[in-house]
């Protein structure tokens, strides 16, 4: 059995494979359509969420199975105090495949050492985010056809923002890639995921400047700054705006720049970039729903 905690659980060839069956999905949608016939999909979300909870939920219903679960902790027996393993234990009597969201680092991890299915993470605290990986990787094999030799541009809160951490181990497998990390001195990525990339050997430069970096970018990944992460309230409207893309900015961009955010934005994309081409956002958001279908046609391993 199987799970999906960390997006490196997934080889490059595997993802590749996902990738491959996403497109199948989307060219052949029908062929899908009962292969999840008589299983359920229970979806653990003890932190808000719109488009993963219910992308994993839309997979779910267009594969023919269906769906229980619950969204915020409050409505679930977390809130007398149960723990994590116990929920999964529970909720694996009922479901054959978990998706959990929950704002503690590793609960996911912790889940899936005790549940009897497969525990997909889908968001923990500001940690990882695989699921939302998959959906940026299949759109930039949609958009950009290849991931080496691409200079990948991530702007904003890269200290909390869980997709940024993901993406980086997923793209700092392919050739050629150079990151180029644009944020306030107090929203750096990690000092971990530094070491890692030095350790690899992987290309990068950190800067404040998204006006500097523009010109150099294939991919711009922006991002949110996470407020609910923040012990300080002062901090977070201080550091909120510190990058907001407009049409402007992208004056020096490439033409075949590709634009990406996780979503949900507050104000860091103007929404006249909307209307760009170059804007893929919301190509994500519907890539989402069919990479989350692979991954849960292979964790069940149907064929
Ligand atoms: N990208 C993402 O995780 O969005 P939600 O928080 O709406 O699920």
């Amino acid at each position: 059995m199987r799970s999906l905690i960390d997006i490196v659980d997934l080889t490059v060839e595997e993802i590749d494979e996902l990738i491959a069956t996403a497109n199948d999905i989307i060219a052949n949608p029908d062929k899908y359509a009962e292969k999840c016939h008589r299983k359920k999909l229970a979806t653990l979300f003890f932190e808000p969420s719109t488009r993963t909870r219910l992308s994993f939920e839309a997979a779910m219903l267009e594969l023919g199975g269906s769906v229980i679960g619950f969204s915020g902790a409050s409505n679930s027996s977390a809130a007398k105090g149960e723990s994590v393993s116990d929920t999964v234990r529970a909720v694996g009597c009922y479901a054959d495949i978990i998706a959990m969201r929950h704002p503690k680092e590793g609960a996911p991890m912790i889940a899936s050492m005790r549940s009897p299915v497969p525990i997909i993470n889908a968001g923990d605290g500001g940690h990882n985010h695989p699921t939302q990986t998959l959906a940026d990787l299949l759109t930039i094999q949609r958009e950009k056809g290849k991931f080496d030799n691409l200079v990948v541009g991530m702007c904003g809160d890269l200290k909390f923002g869980r997709t940024v951490h993901s993406l980086i181990h997923a793209m700092s497998r392919y050739k050629g890639v150079k990151f180029v990390l644009i944020s306030p001195d107090e929203l750096k990525v990690p000092e971990y995921i530094i070491q890692e990339l030095d350790k690899e050997g992987i290309p990068y430069e950190e800067t404040t400047s998204l006006e500097d970096a523009m010109p150099s970018l294939d991919i711009l990944y922006m991002t949110r700054v996470q407020q609910e992460r923040f012990f300080n309230e002062a901090d977070y409207i201080r550091l909120k705006d510190s990058y907001i893309l407009n049409m402007d900015k992208l004056e020096t961009a490439k033409k075949d720049l590709c634009i990406m955010h996780p979503l949900p934005r507050v104000n860091e994309i103007s929404v006249a970039v909307d209307d760009d081409p170059r804007a893929c956002y919301f190509k994500q958001v519907l890539n989402g729903k069919y990479i989350r279908m692979a991954l849960i046609l292979k964790l069940l391993e149907v064929a």
